[in-house]
């Protein structure tokens, strides 16, 4: 089992970061491998909305993304890892998601689906300072509408309210042990 992890935190070794973390821990534990992606660290220009990926479903816009398309395509599982910004995903991630506005193209206009049947698989891991009902909704249901542009099933997600201070995550054990056992779920298939 591939898997992509997109760390969509500016902040290195911050909450999500360090739930990712454990949760690739896991992963390679189980027999699958891992590539982190920081995103801040890419130079992403936004979706400029300019239909250049109507026809050929491939982006025209020339940047970072390039390679990511491709380790999108071949990774079998994708894990997004965003801190709540603003009740939403950071913009780090939602330029990511919006750039996946190519694979909605070759999925939705060009009607290719893309390795179906294969069981790939998409997940969010989210932090938030605050614990409010709604925190993660949004995040959530934007990081499913992107899953379902990229042809990969939406697996499920680990979200830890009430984190704020860098490594805060670390205080709360029964969060660690969730994200190494979210971790072993994910490898041995039963999210
Ligand atoms: C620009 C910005 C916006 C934020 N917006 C929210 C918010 O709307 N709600 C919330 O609960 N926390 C918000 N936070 C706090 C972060 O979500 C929280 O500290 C999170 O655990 C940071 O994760 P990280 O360490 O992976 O970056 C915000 C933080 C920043 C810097």
């Amino acid at each position: 089992m591939k898997m992509l992890v997109l760390l969509g935190s500016p902040r290195k070794g911050g909450n999500s970061d360090t739930l990712a973390r454990l949760v690739g821990k896991s992963i390679e534990e189980g027999g699958g491998t891992v590539d982190y992606v920081y995103l801040n660290g890419l130079s992403l220009r936004p979706c400029q909305g300019c239909g250049g990926c109507d026809k050929s479903g491939v982006c025209v816009v020339k940047d970072d993304m390039r390679p990511l398309y491709a380790a999108v395509d071949q990774a079998d599982r994708i894990l997004l890892v965003s801190p709540v910004y603003f009740y939403g995903l950071s913009a780090q991630c939602k330029i990511f998601g919006d750039r996946m506005q190519a694979l909605w193209a070759r999925k939705y206009l060009l009607k290719e689906r893309f390795r179906q049947g294969e069981g790939r698989k998409g997940y969010l891991i989210s932090t938030a300072a605050t614990k409010g009902q709604k925190i993660f909704d949004c995040s959530i249901l934007t990081t499913k509408y992107i899953y379902d542009a990229v042809d990969v099933e939406y697996g499920g997600e680990l979200v830890v309210k009430g984190v704020d201070a860098k490594k805060a995550v670390l205080k709360h054990q029964e969060e660690v042990l969730r994200a190494v056992q979210f971790g072993r779920d994910i490898v041995e298939g039963r999210v």
